[in-house]
């Protein structure tokens, strides 16, 4: 058990190390409120402190990860994140909204604003930026079954990549390591390859909750975790895996058997926070306050942002309840198969697609509302608060696809 933990460790700790990173620890954030208005300043600063300020953490969450460069319903306004990013020395990676667009000039143009208003303050903060969240889970066969929304293919991800790097090309960002966050199915698949080719790191985020019909109860969930993640790290090439989403709801109704607690939510800290990844391999955690509306299960885990957690945040000193998650072979991509990907999220189409339009992918749904209404004023008219939730929805199915997956695999 030991020794396994050790390679268990080891292979996570060289994800991170191999492309001479830190293991930032943050969380996410959506460009909107709760009740969809959008975040300004205070509202960002008020989650950035109290996240460097979380007792008994296992570290400092001194990092974040955004949906986009663009204040929430304007044209190309830098997102008053950075500021608040700045007054609080907040590690930033960075989000460009990706979907439902043929460019990103808006999000390109925010980010240069930024850079100009902000100078070295702001650039020395960026520590990535992921072109794209989901936008090819969202635009596969899968994804269309499941009504996951609006997506883009793999060579718009990639022209815009190139878009992004010859814009900042002789700037303070062009050695800032550019990925794309995507479900680990997106990132097996073939098709993609040019996606992951032309990265410099791979974000994934990993949902064990979702895995319906996969035994996915929280006494499951480190093992479940973690043989996605093994996986995920067998196909990407040598590239830094990080890990952009993941988490435990603590309040809402039941999936399949898995339950949201708050206990639940400790165990899936303990299991795969402490565990797997926190100090081992760039974390986001989901989330600090849970800004999704629609979403009927609930993850943040200091809701208020009043300094108190819903629980304990300090990792156990030995671990054991989770020694089986290490213990597992660690599978690489090449067990499953494209059929599992079609096959496995049958039931997330049902609960995905609709519920989904109201479920997880809230906070980047809200990013996605917003840039969709600042980046193409022809489209705004056909995004209405219901394609809102329709696109997050997406984000929410690509999480219960992953979940298939991952199930697929035992
Ligand atoms: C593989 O990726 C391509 C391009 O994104 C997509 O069209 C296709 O549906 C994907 N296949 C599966 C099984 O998801
Ligand atoms: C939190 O958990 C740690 C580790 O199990 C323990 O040492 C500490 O006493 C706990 N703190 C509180 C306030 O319960």
């Amino acid at each position: 058990m030991k020794l396994t933990s050790t390679i268990a460790a080891g292979a996570a700790l060289a994800a991170g190390v191999s492309a001479g990173q830190n293991n930032y620890l943050g969380f996410n954030s959506g460009a909107t409120l709760p009740d969809e208005s959008a975040k300004f300043e205070k509202d960002f600063l008020a989650e950035f402190t109290t996240a460097q300020k979380l007792p008994g953490a296992p570290g400092t969450f001194n990092a974040v990860r955004l949906y986009t460069n663009i204040q929430a319903y304007s044209t190309n306004t830098p997102i008053e994140a950075f500021s608040a990013a700045i007054k609080t020395k907040t590690k930033i990676l960075l989000g460009v909204w990706a979907s439902g667009t043929t460019n990103i000039n808006n999000e390109l143009a925010a980010l240069s604003a930024a850079v100009k208003q902000y100078g070295s303050d702001f650039t020395d903060l960026i520590i990535g930026i992921s072109i794209g969240s989901e936008d090819l889970y969202r635009d596969s066969a899968t994804g269309r079954t499941n009504k996951a929304g609006v997506g883009n293919g793999p060579d718009e991800i990639l022209s815009f990549i190139n878009a992004y790097k010859k814009e900042f090309a002789n700037t303070a960002l062009s050695s800032v390591p550019v990925g794309h966050v995507d479900t680990w199915d997106a990132w097996v698949n073939g098709t993609n390859k040019e996606v992951l080719d032309a990265v410099d790191w791979i974000g994934v985020d990993e949902y064990p909750f979702y895995e319906t019909g996969k035994g996915n109860k929280i006494d499951n969930a480190g093992k479940l975790f973690n043989s996605a993640y093994q996986t995920t790290l067998g196909v990407a090439n040598g590239k830094p895996v990080w890990v952009t989403e993941t988490g435990w709801p603590l309040t809402g109704p039941s999936w399949d058997e898995a339950v949201p607690s708050v206990e639940n939510a400790k165990s899936y800290w303990d299991q795969v926070g402490c565990e797997i990844l926190f100090n081992k391999v760039p974390t986001f955690w989901y989330n600090l306050r849970d800004s999704n509306p629609a979403n009927t299960v609930k993850f943040g885990v200091n809701q208020k942002l009043d300094g108190t957690p819903s629980f304990n945040l300090t990792c156990p000193a030995v671990s054991k309840s989770t020694s089986s998650s290490i213990t597992m072979p660690t599978a690489t991509g090449k067990g499953s198969t494209p059929s599992t990907l079609v096959t496995a999220p049958s039931q997330t189409g049902q609960s995905g697609a609709n519920n989904a339009g109201s479920a997880k992918g809230a906070d980047s749904s809200s990013d996605s509302s917003a840039s969709k209404t600042s980046s193409s004023p022809a489209s705004t008219s056909s995004h209405s608060a219901g394609s809102i939730n329709k696109v997050s929805g997406a984000a929410f199915a690509g999480v219960a696809l992953v979940a298939g997956i991952f199930a697929t695999l035992f």
